[in-house]
């Protein structure tokens, strides 16, 4: 019998400064100690190790925050670490985030020497003034040259841009658009720009100084975006993300697709399969007391909770459809234990009438309109 695979999240929780855009658990702090961070990890990872025995490895990912402040030492650690807890896929997808500031760009080669194959960098914009307006601490020649520097160093590679941002016409985020074709590889991620409550645009935008572009605008700017990367061979295969196929983002693609996942480090959840079931794993947020509840007792989860059949219908047709694929008839009944019509009976057939969703033989899955209004969509149908 073949092994079950599973995915390996790792938090590093710390940014060089707080953008004003972003609710990710990411804190500054002036100082890391790197040798209990780096021990506090591969305790978290030992502890979880437990948790999903015999699983093979097909892909790590160290996400933030901002992990390229790591040292590569802490992640080949891990890497190793992952290797002597689990046998491995022969093709380990190992993705690192990255900010495209030149320090940090210094340790690339580091972390490809360290086993990172995969590298995702938060360029956000290639406009000086949008990145000025998102706070980033990078500028234009600097996203350029860590894109090219990432391009040389890594087997794959993919940037991230943030668009209908406020004022941001249609001419100028294709001119934006088709520059970043220019420099991109195999994979782009390319998210809207999403008012998160507590974040300093949140406030911006409750003082009326910032406004972004009208729902109309915003579903015109999706759906440009998407048949300008279909045209060049990197279509959509998510919401926000789009790659050449077979270039998709494995590990991405695992929460997609609701497969098992641990979640090391602050606030970093999980999901994991046992005896048939479901749990879900959350730990502290906060880093300090992530570390501290670590170092007195190996790991600081704090709870793992068995997620119910109805609940994980509910998730797996949350995830499942924000994938082109979406969701394949035969998991979702089988876990359901009835068929998607008597699951959706009510919302369904309108949700595919207005061309929001479709359902057929093999799968149920969103329309590009019903992906660029999901929340809406599955409000309807989970309702
Ligand atoms: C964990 S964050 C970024 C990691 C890395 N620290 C960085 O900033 O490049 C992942 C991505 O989510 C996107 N993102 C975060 N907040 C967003 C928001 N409010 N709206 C749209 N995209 C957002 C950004 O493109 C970001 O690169
Ligand atoms: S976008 Fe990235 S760099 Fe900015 S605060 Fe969030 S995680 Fe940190």
């Amino acid at each position: 019998m073949s092994l079950a695979p599973l995915a390996i999240y790792i938090h590093w929780p710390f940014c060089r400064s707080k953008c004003p855009y972003c609710d990710f658990n990411s804190h500054v702090r002036a100082g890391t100690d790197v040798a209990r961070w780096t021990r506090a990890l591969l305790s978290d990872l030992d502890h979880q190790a437990a948790m999903a025995t015999d699983r093979v490895v097909t892909s790590i990912f160290f996400g933030g925050g901002t992990p390229s402040l790591m040292m590569p030492e802490t992640v080949a650690a891990l890497i190793e670490r992952v290797s002597a807890l689990w046998p491995v896929a022969g093709d380990l997808e190992v993705t690192l985030e990255a900010n495209p500031n030149s320090a940090e760009a210094e340790r690339f080669a580091g972390f490809a020497a360290a086993g990172v194959n995969r590298l995702s960098l938060g360029v956000q914009s290639l406009d000086l003034e949008a990145l000025r307006f998102l706070g980033r601490g990078h500028n234009r020649a600097e996203a350029i040259a860590a894109i090219r520097l990432a391009r040389a160093s890594f087997a794959r590679t993919s940037f991230d841009l943030i668009y209908a941002r406020p004022g941001q016409s249609l001419a100028a985020w294709q001119a934006e658009l088709d520059e970043a074709l220019m420099l991109a590889g195999e994979h782009l991620s390319l998210y809207q720009l999403t008012i998160e409550p507590g974040t300093g645009f949140a406030t911006r935008a409750a003082r009326g100084e910032l406004t972004i572009p009208e729902e109309e605008t915003a579903a015109a700017l999706f759906e440009a975006t998407q048949q300008r990367l279909a045209a060049v061979g990197l279509p959509a295969y998510e919401i926000s993300n789009h790659a050449r196929p077979g270039a998709e983002c494995r590990h991405n693609l695992a929460y997609w697709r609701y497969q098992d996942y641990l979640g090391i480090g602050p606030g970093a959840h999980g999901r994991v399969t046992r005896g048939g079931s479901k749990f879900a794993s959350a730990q502290r947020r906060n880093p300090e007391a992530w570390l501290a509840a670590v170092e007195e007792s190996e790991t600081a989860l704090d709870a793992l909770t068995p997620i119910g059949c109805e609940e994980a219908v509910e998730e797996m047709v949350m995830m499942g459809l924000r994938l082109v694929e979406g969701v394949p008839r035969e998991r979702l009944e089988a876990l359901a234990g009835r068929t998607v019509e008597e699951m959706f009976g009510g919302t369904l057939p309108q949700l595919v009438e207005g061309g929001f969703l479709t359902l057929d033989a093999d799968r149920l899955a969103a329309t590009a309109a019903g992906r660029q209004r999901l929340n809406a969509v599955l409000g309807a149908l989970l309702a």
